[in-house]
């Protein structure tokens, strides 16, 4: 079964080169003004890649503004090495049309702690803006606590820093360089009060690393709250051989394809939501691995991925080849 989101008809009405591989998009719905949204929402959409349809998912900038006429607004990496969707997104003009949901959330904001900590990496800066933006107001009401850290890999990717500043001032640090050399991750977590809530997005080493430092720090987990966009590996993209014997399947996954795409687009229907390697609806049980399995996903145990008995086959790939099962059973024909 797949993700059975609606996708509704929608116009590219502008465009902004935010740094040289970060463009806006403000997206009109064709019937009317944009569904609201509250901060963490995403919208999917369709778009083009070697000429097929492939869905992606896109952080919602910024909260709804009618002056903005209830337009949506996201901002695209353009990924030379991806695989493919952002240098679709990069190809449209204003003027053109294209297919997105209503917004959706996996990663809402919740007002009830008293102090907050935002970690953008990179282009995972887009669902932060608007938590910064509600948080600061939650802040001037209740006198809750909130910081930034934004790290980029150099000077020019820091996206969206004039609205960043405007909302945060002094709460806003930014960190340009190799991660490991700027951010003190460590002492940042153990900077905060109890009960203090962290909300990060950027590639998954980030989100990795700021797990573990959580855990080690003696943090609840539920106070950690993350988002991914799941394009980051070990390894490049490249292509690979998966097998499902169930249904017979043997073909080779392009670098520019995620493995679920090319299993539904071999006949596969595979159960999937986020496509972005965090809610795991998607995991397939590996049969055999050849090669090494390149997890992407925040879904999966530092222990399962060690094992690789399981892939989320939404963004993690595998150098090698892989033998899937599946848990799609085709209905009995006649
Ligand atoms: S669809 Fe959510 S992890 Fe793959």
């Amino acid at each position: 079964m797949k993700s059975n989101t609606t996708l509704y008809p929608a116009t590219v009405v502008a465009l902004r080169d935010l740094t040289p591989t970060v463009r806006e998009f403000e997206i009109q719905p064709s019937a009317g003004s944009a569904a609201t949204w509250q901060a963490g929402a995403h919208l999917q959409m369709e778009v083009m890649v070697n000429g097929r349809a492939q869905i992606r998912s896109y952080s919602l900038v910024g909260l709804p503004s009618a002056g903005h006429g209830q337009r949506y607004s996201i901002a695209v990496k353009r990924m030379d090495d991806g695989r493919g969707g952002s240098q679709a997104m990069w190809r449209l003009a204003v003027g053109d049309t294209l297919a997105v949901s209503q917004p959706q959330n996996h990663f809402p904001l919740d007002l009830s702690a008293q102090h907050y900590l935002l970690v953008a990496g990179g282009i995972g800066i887009t669902p932060l803006v608007m938590m910064a933006q509600q948080l600061q107001a939650h802040a001037l009401k209740t006198g809750a606590t909130l910081r930034m850290l934004y790290g980029v890999r150099t000077q020019d990717e820091l996206a969206l820093l004039p609205l960043l500043r405007e909302t945060l001032g002094d709460a806003l640090q930014t960190f340009v360089g190799e991660r490991n050399e700027t951010m003190d991750l460590a002492a940042e977590i153990a900077a905060l009060p109890a009960g203090a809530q962290l909300y990060t997005c950027g590639p998954v080493p980030l989100l990795e690393a700021i797990k573990k430092t959580w855990t080690a720090a003696g943090r609840a987990l539920a106070d950690l709250r993350f988002e991914t966009f799941g394009s980051s590996g070990r390894f490049p993209a490249q292509a690979f051989r998966v097998c499902v014997p169930r249904h017979q399947i043997d073909i080779m996954v392009p670098a520019d394809t995620t493995l679920l795409d090319a299993l539904e687009q071999a006949g596969v229907e595979a159960i999937a939501d986020c496509r972005r390697g965090e809610c795991g609806l998607c995991t397939m049980d590996v049969l055999a691995l050849e090669g090494e399995a390149d997890h992407r996903d925040v879904f999966l145990s530092e222990h399962e991925k060690q094992e690789s008995r399981r892939i989320c086959p939404c963004v993690s790939r595998v150098v090698g080849s892989l033998t899937l099962d599946s848990a799609y059973r085709p209905e009995p024909q006649g």
